[in-house]
């Protein structure tokens, strides 16, 4: 694609960049999403009955069927909460139905939503640092749930890296949750965008978990993978009976209920209709990560992304000050990056950076961050 014009949109992505810079920070994509999302709310707004609507339940058989196409599994759909609100809002509803005694573990570098989550809700956590091997990022299973951490919260795939974590890894979490009789929350916003040719499945881990399913919830959004977080909405995957109802009645609690009105217009609409659309969209980040790894120096990513349009990368390599590299990236090089220390302390010296742009844009990005050409 050659150009998206998001002007006028009231783009928090392009608003925090500011006037002249060219936005890689926040995890927005600047692409059209599926033209059947938007004719269906054309439609639906095209009706002026805008009153209290019913959740529709056809939605779970959708998400159930989604995962048997796209990801070759079953999932009952009884399993499945279909939420008008943001992932963020859903992890802040599960954490607190979880009631951990413990600290909540995660690790670190980790996507920043789990500390705030934790510190809004006044649950102490524990950030476990990530191992690493010739390949990329490994989850550090042992540490995370030492001590019998009764909640334990994982972006998977990683934000920010992109790495996707192994089912045996997975598995290996579950298992000891269910072990202490916690929780693991699996946030899978990021699991729709796996690339192809990473040619491993993601991790579904309310599926992957088997015996130990009842302690586990997978969390996914149609909002990160057709770009619609504007509508906010999730759904997930919860096998315990006994935490979906503590979740309605804690959702009951703040007026939250299953549903929405435009919410599931654009989760039907996009689980309906937008398997093609993902199709190509996939192909795309592939060669755009490809393009933008080739542009790199060496040394600069950590690991390897096998999923979704994240790069996590070490300022140092691209010869920026560690503690001031989002800051001279933005006023002396025109462009916005996420700052490390955002994904917390072991965040810092880094840097994130979400690659889909138009092409000509994602070119002239490249060579302002790295100061030569790419072929603009
Ligand atoms: C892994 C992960 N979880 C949750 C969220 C939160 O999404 P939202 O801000 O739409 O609630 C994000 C957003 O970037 C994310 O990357």
């Amino acid at each position: 694609m050659e150009r998206f014009d998001r002007s006028g949109t009231g783009s928090v992505k392009w608003a925090r960049a500011g006037e002249g810079r060219i936005a890689l920070g926040l995890a927005d994509m600047d692409l059209p999403g599926p033209p059947e999302i938007g004719a269906a709310l054309a439609e639906r707004a095209g009706h002026s009955a805008y009153g209290y609507t019913a959740c529709d339940p056809a939605g779970r058989e959708l998400v159930a069927a989604w995962y048997r196409e796209r990801h070759g599994v079953t999932v009952d759909p009884d399993w499945v909460l279909l939420l008008p609100f943001s992932p963020r809002t859903a992890l802040r509803l599960l954490f607190t139905a979880a009631g951990p005694r413990r600290p909540v573990a995660f690790p670190a570098p980790e996507w920043g939503g789990f500390a705030q989550i934790c510190d809004s809700a006044g649950l102490p956590y524990r950030a476990v640092p990530l191992a690493r091997d010739a390949t990329g990022y490994r989850l550090p299973v042992a540490a995370l749930a030492r001590g019998g951490a009764d909640l334990i919260a994982l972006s998977s795939p990683h934000n920010p890296s992109g790495r996707v974590w192994t089912a045996e890894e997975i598995r290996y979490l579950a298992q000891a949750v269910a072990d202490s009789g916690g929780l693991l929350v699996s946030d899978e916003v990021h699991g729709d965008l796996v690339h192809p040719d990473h040619g491993l499945a993601q991790p579904v881990a309310a599926v992957v978990a088997e015996g130990a399913s009842r302690h586990v919830v997978t969390l996914n959004s149609v909002g990160k993978t057709f770009n619609t977080s504007g509508v906010p909405s999730c759904f997930a995957l919860v096998p315990d009976p006994g935490l979906r109802e503590r979740l309605t009645t804690l959702m009951a609690g703040y007026g939250l209920w299953e549903g929405g009105l435009l919410e599931q217009v654009v989760q039907q609409a996009a689980l309906r209709h937008g398997g093609p659309w993902l199709d190509a969209l996939l192909g795309e980040l592939v060669s755009a990560r490809d393009l933008v790894l080739a542009a790199l120096p060496d040394g600069a990513v950590l690991s390897r992304p096998e999923a979704s349009y994240l790069l996590w990368l070490d300022s140092a390599a691209l010869g920026l000050p560690a503690d001031r590299a989002r800051e001279v990236l933005l006023t002396e090089r025109g462009v916005e990056l996420s700052d490390g220390a955002d994904f917390g302390p072991a965040g810092r010296g880094f840097l994130r950076l979400n690659y889909t742009l138009p092409r000509p844009l994602l070119r002239t990005a490249l060579t302002r961050l790295t100061g030569s050409s790419c072929g603009e």
